[in-house]
């Protein structure tokens, strides 16, 4: 890996020819993970069910919980408020990465057990990238990431990822109230854009 890692500094044309599969790195069904965030300093329990299409932050503020059929955030408080919004450029999430991932190279971490962690650019559109870090448990077929990082118009956002599970404790966790309206901001810009 050592030698792999000096040859993409000189050679990554050639290299690109065995980069993998970004499409074979998903995650699975269902996940939950706990994320710190190093640039918002805030902690979060994330889990994400792709046979729904959405994932849900819980923090001690409240829960966010996004649609990505309907590209809607839910932002539900303490007291059990509702508002909701666009989903934001930052909340892009696919199972999979896209296929015009960019694949930067094979780390590993690890002194004695190594582990090979992928590095990976997702240009999600002209003016936003997501850059993450894989990681495959040797013989398993799911994937997580362990750090992202978001450049996008609206600031950089970097989030580190820990204990991975592949469930959801509790799927009410998905639940919003079925009163939501329009978040202020979000109203605003319906009426100016009407
Ligand atoms: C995250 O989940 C763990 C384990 O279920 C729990 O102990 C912790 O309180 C949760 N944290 C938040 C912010 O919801
Ligand atoms: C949601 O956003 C994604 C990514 O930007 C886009 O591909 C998809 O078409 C959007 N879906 C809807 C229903 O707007
Ligand atoms: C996204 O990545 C590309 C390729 O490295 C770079 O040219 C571009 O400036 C980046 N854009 C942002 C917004 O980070």
């Amino acid at each position: 890996m050592q030698f792999l890692a000096l040859f993409l500094l000189v050679a990554p044309v050639a290299y690109t020819l065995a980069a993998p599969d970004p499409t074979t790195f998903c995650l699975p069904e269902k996940s939950t993970a706990l994320i710190f965030g190093l640039t918002s300093h805030i902690q979060a329990n994330v889990s994400i069910d792709f046979t729904q299409n959405k994932f849900v932050t819980v923090t001690a503020q409240g829960k966010r919980v996004s649609d990505l059929n309907t590209n809607i955030t839910y932002l539900v408080d303490a007291t059990g408020a509702c508002t909701k919004e666009p989903l934001p450029v930052l909340g892009y999430m696919t199972r999979c990465l896209p296929a015009n991932s960019v694949f930067l190279g094979t780390v590993f971490e690890g002194f004695v057990n190594k582990v090979n962690l992928n590095a990976w650019l997702i240009p999600v559109n002209k003016d936003t990238n997501v850059t993450l870090l894989t990681y495959t448990e040797p013989g398993q077929t799911d994937s997580y990431f362990l750090l992202r990082r978001d450049d996008a118009p609206q600031g950089q956002r970097i989030i580190f990822v820990s204990n991975p599970v592949a469930s959801i404790a509790d799927s009410s966790v998905f639940n919003v109230p079925a009163v939501c309206p329009d978040s202020l901001a979000f109203s605003l810009f319906h009426k100016l854009s009407v």
